[in-house]
């Protein structure tokens, strides 16, 4: 048992069993991973489910009448309302499957081209992934709409005021993340969509960052769109979810045209299925869907209350042990955070702190983390940050601490 806090029954050991790529070595070394936020790693309960799906009942789904289609599309459909009870949405069909959160946003972002015009404003958060600024960017050239900023504070946390203020100007649309993937930020999103909603505004909520260390329901949120990935919840790759009302899957035009998502075609004229499928034209990845689900189940297994408790244990834990080191600088507010730590070493490169802790197998990501207005606004070419999941553990901080004052002693 490794417990931060007595109070805190979690057995990282244990959990850390399930995850096979941990007990591997990077340059000689034990790895210590900490780039969660970019991917997170996968049980072996989640690699079982692939291996299960390629070697038992590999095939096309809601097409077959044999025995491996029936197979593949009951666990599909099986997963997509394991994801439904996990968010609590009213229903399995206003979960869409997607590639992932930078595909759902797009979907939508392209949906809302038939409702705006050169009259209309969206508003955008400044703490925002470039996947959640460029396909309303693309709309906004598109429909001649206009793109503001909600702006953020020094401290890394968005200016509700100028929300406030921003909201007098109509807008028809807003879109911000749950949590900001460079700081960490944990942004108050249930007052942003109550906000949002008193002045007839439609809100978008990337949940990509959220969606590991906390569970989101999206019926008590009241939020019209939430989107998140499968892999940075220990599911795979290539696949994530949009959720929406269903008033607004009704609404939104089909993204893709294709097989899987029409009832009727002719030359003359095509009609659309039903929901889900109108938004899921081709066959999907299936085996993805299907992981995805198990994942959740294996993090709900371990449970939230239990993930986020632990992994702030681990992150005061860090910013206690980091800021003690020369010259370093933590971006980002000291509360509402999750477990991620964006910083920089008077004197030292990012990149080349990251590389030196390669060596000693430790993986942070640097550079400008798909968020480059959040560095512009620090006024820094990048940042390094390390992201702790559930399975991390103190001892790993403190190799991964040694590892950085070594790098800056080397580069200073
Ligand atoms: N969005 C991912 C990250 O923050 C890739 O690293």
């Amino acid at each position: 048992m490794n417990n931060l806090n007595s109070n805190t029954p979690f057995d990282v050991e244990t959990i850390r069993k399930d995850f096979p790529i941990l007990s591997r070595t990077v340059n000689g070394k034990p790895l210590i991973y900490l780039d969660n936020a970019a991917t997170s790693q996968t049980p072996q309960q989640v690699i079982d489910v692939i291996v299960d799906y390629y070697s038992n009942y590999n095939s096309n789904i809601h097409r077959g009448v044999h025995t491996l289609s029936q197979e593949a599309t009951d666990k599909y459909e099986g997963a997509r309302h394991t994801i439904q009870k996990h968010f609590n949405a009213a229903h399995a069909h206003e979960i869409i499957f997607t590639s992932g959160t930078t595909h759902s946003i797009n979907l939508v972002a392209n949906g809302f081209a038939s409702f705006l015009n050169e009259n209309d404003t969206i508003l955008v958060s400044a703490l925002e992934h470039h996947s959640n600024i460029v396909p309303w960017q693309m709309l906004c050239e598109k429909t001649k709409a206009t793109l503001k900023v909600i702006p953020m504070t020094s401290e890394g946390a968005l200016d509700m005021a100028a929300y406030d203020d921003l909201l007098l100007l109509n807008p028809k649309l807003v879109f911000v993340n749950h949590i900001s993937n460079a700081l960490g930020t944990i942004n108050p999103i249930e007052e942003m969509i109550q906000k949002a909603h008193s002045v007839g505004a439609a809100i978008l909520v990337d949940g990509a960052q959220a969606c590991p260390h906390i569970k989101p329901d999206v019926q008590a949120l009241d939020v019209d769109f939430y989107v998140t990935s499968g892999h940075k919840m220990c599911g795979p790759t290539g696949v994530g979810m949009l959720y929406a009302k269903e008033s607004w899957l009704h609404k939104l035009p089909p993204y893709q045209g294709g097989g899987e998502m029409i009832s009727e075609v002719t030359f003359e004229k095509t009609t659309y299925a039903g929901l889900p499928h109108k938004f899921e034209a081709g066959t999907p990845n299936i085996c993805g869907g299907i992981a995805f689900g198990a994942a959740i189940d294996y993090m709900n297994s371990i449970g939230f209350d239990a993930i986020a408790a632990y992994e702030h244990e681990l992150l005061e834990y860090a910013t206690e042990k980091l800021n003690a080191i020369e010259g370093m600088q933590i971006y980002g507010p000291k509360t509402d955070k999750t477990s991620v730590i964006s910083f920089n070493i008077e004197g030292v490169h990012a990149y080349d702190l990251g590389t030196i802790v390669d060596k000693l197998g430790i993986a942070i990501r640097t550079g400008q983390h798909c968020a480059q207005p959040i560095m512009d606004f620090f006024k820094v070419s990048g940042t390094a940050r390390a992201s702790f999941c559930f399975y991390n553990t103190k001892e790993e901080v403190d190799t991964f601490v040694a590892g950085v004052k070594k790098a800056a002693m080397m580069l200073r």
